[in-house]
């Protein structure tokens, strides 16, 4: 699918992304969610009325079941937008806030809908802990507990754990261990030079979220919580997870509470509406390979997304690709720079910029979209360019979108 000059994304904003043991973890995902829902509205000045259809990715159902089954039905109403509001919760794991948008470009395209929105919201360290069985009861012996969050889950049904996926493929196309925790390194030292730029100050990608308290003053959180400063040394020291041969805590993300959404809208509409795009939608593109490639599955989504818009990897000024572990940008560079050794150094210098979700932090259903405002926002300081932005999603799914600044 091709959009050429002809979709727009006017707003884009997100939650910080929190750490594991944060006063964020209290709020439900919904709640993140709607934050963000009114926030890329009123920054623009878009009433909730004009908003044609509204696409909600999560990816984590037992945290969202705590409060419902329709989470897009229930933010957009909780978020004051009129009941007759279309929506759709969806889920393409890691993939969904950008599956999303392109459900969004779609239904512009369609000539069904002029102004979109596409949400992503998660709170990892809130799901619970499964107890099945007690309905009927139990007539004798132990309950037993299921954690969604070990392994992802995946285990249940005889799939890999994604860490371990992720690291044999990577070691098979010879990104090694040191290599991983190189970029992890890089990840971390690049996001704290560009918070220390102001880069991810409030009222660009960020919005505050204000947690009142019983008694005092609420708590307020500005920023991401997981970045951290560390050392090869440090990382080196880090057992590996999951039965994965390289992935350990440090050159993977941590576990988040985050919303993200954008809103985009035809150019005319736009234009009529007075609104300065951040970046036109130019193509979007998703993909899917067998289970276990899930760290070559960016790559190949990008290359599809590249051919949809006619244009090239070297048109692309910068390159977001998410840190599902420090293996996916590094495999996926590798396989586009087709295993040229400059051209993949090329490609890892424009590659997540300004740090990625090792630092940032990886609330699963909001981080694709996360990666395009990122993108956007840079392109945007360095004057504007074509930039990439790709993501995997459990067992290898992938979703990408290409935008022009
Ligand atoms: C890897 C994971 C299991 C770790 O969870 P955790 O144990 O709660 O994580 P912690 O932050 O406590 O880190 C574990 C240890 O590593 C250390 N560590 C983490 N990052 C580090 C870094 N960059 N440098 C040095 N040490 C680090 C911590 O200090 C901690 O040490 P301690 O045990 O001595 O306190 C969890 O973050 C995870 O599952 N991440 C992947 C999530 C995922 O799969 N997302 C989807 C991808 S598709």
């Amino acid at each position: 699918m091709e959009s050429k000059n002809g979709i727009v994304m006017v707003s884009a904003v997100r939650t910080p992304f929190s750490k594991f043991d944060s006063a964020m973890a209290d709020i439900p995902s919904i709640d993140l969610g709607v934050m963000v829902m009114k926030e890329v509205i009123e920054r623009v000045g878009i009433k909730p009325a004009e908003v044609d259809d509204i696409s909600y990715g999560s990816c984590i159902p037992a945290e969202v079941a705590l409060e419902t089954d329709v989470p897009a039905r229930q933010a957009t109403l909780l978020a004051g937008f009129p009941a007759e509001n279309i929506s759709v919760s969806l889920d393409r794991a890691c993939c969904s806030s950008l599956t999303c948008l392109r459900l969004g470009v779609r239904a512009i395209k369609a000539g069904e809908a002029e102004i979109v929105m596409a949400v992503g919201a998660e709170n990892m360290p809130r799901t619970p802990h499964l107890a099945p069985g007690l309905r009927k009861g139990v007539r004798i012996g132990h309950i037993k507990l299921i954690d969604c969050l070990f392994e992802l889950g995946y285990g249940a049904k005889g799939f890999n754990p994604v860490a371990k996926d992720a690291g044999e493929v990577a070691v098979e196309y010879g990104v090694t261990r040191e290599m991983q925790d190189a970029w992890a390194l890089g990840s971390q030292e690049k996001y704290a030079k560009a918070f220390a730029e102001g880069k991810f100050k409030i009222g660009e990608e960020l919005m505050p979220v204000v947690i009142p308290q019983k008694k005092g003053d609420p708590i307020v959180i500005e920023k991401d919580e997981s970045p951290r400063k560390t050392s090869m040394e440090a990382l080196a020291k880090l057992k590996t997870i999951y039965g994965s041969p390289t992935v350990t805590a440090g050159n993977a993300p941590p576990i988040s509470a985050g919303a993200s959404a954008i809103l985009i809208m035809t150019s005319k509409k736009a234009k009529e509406k007075g609104l300065k795009p951040l970046a036109t939608v130019i193509a979007v593109a998703a993909s899917a390979t067998a289970p276990r490639e899930i760290a070559v599955i960016p790559a190949y989504t990008i290359q599809k997304a590249l051919k949809q818009a006619g244009l090239t990897l070297d048109d692309m000024k910068l390159i977001e690709i998410n840190e599902a572990f420090a293996a996916l940008p590094l495999v996926a560079t590798k396989i586009l720079a087709n295993n040229d050794e400059k051209k993949w150094k090329e490609l890892q210098a424009k590659t997540n910029v300004n740090g990625g979700a090792i630092a940032i932090g990886h609330p699963v259903g909001a981080s694709a979209a996360r990666l395009m405002m990122t993108l956007a926002y840079e392109l945007n300081r360095r004057g504007g360019g074509y930039g990439v932005a790709a993501i995997c999603g459990g067992l290898a799914q992938g979703e990408a979108v290409i935008i022009k600044v």
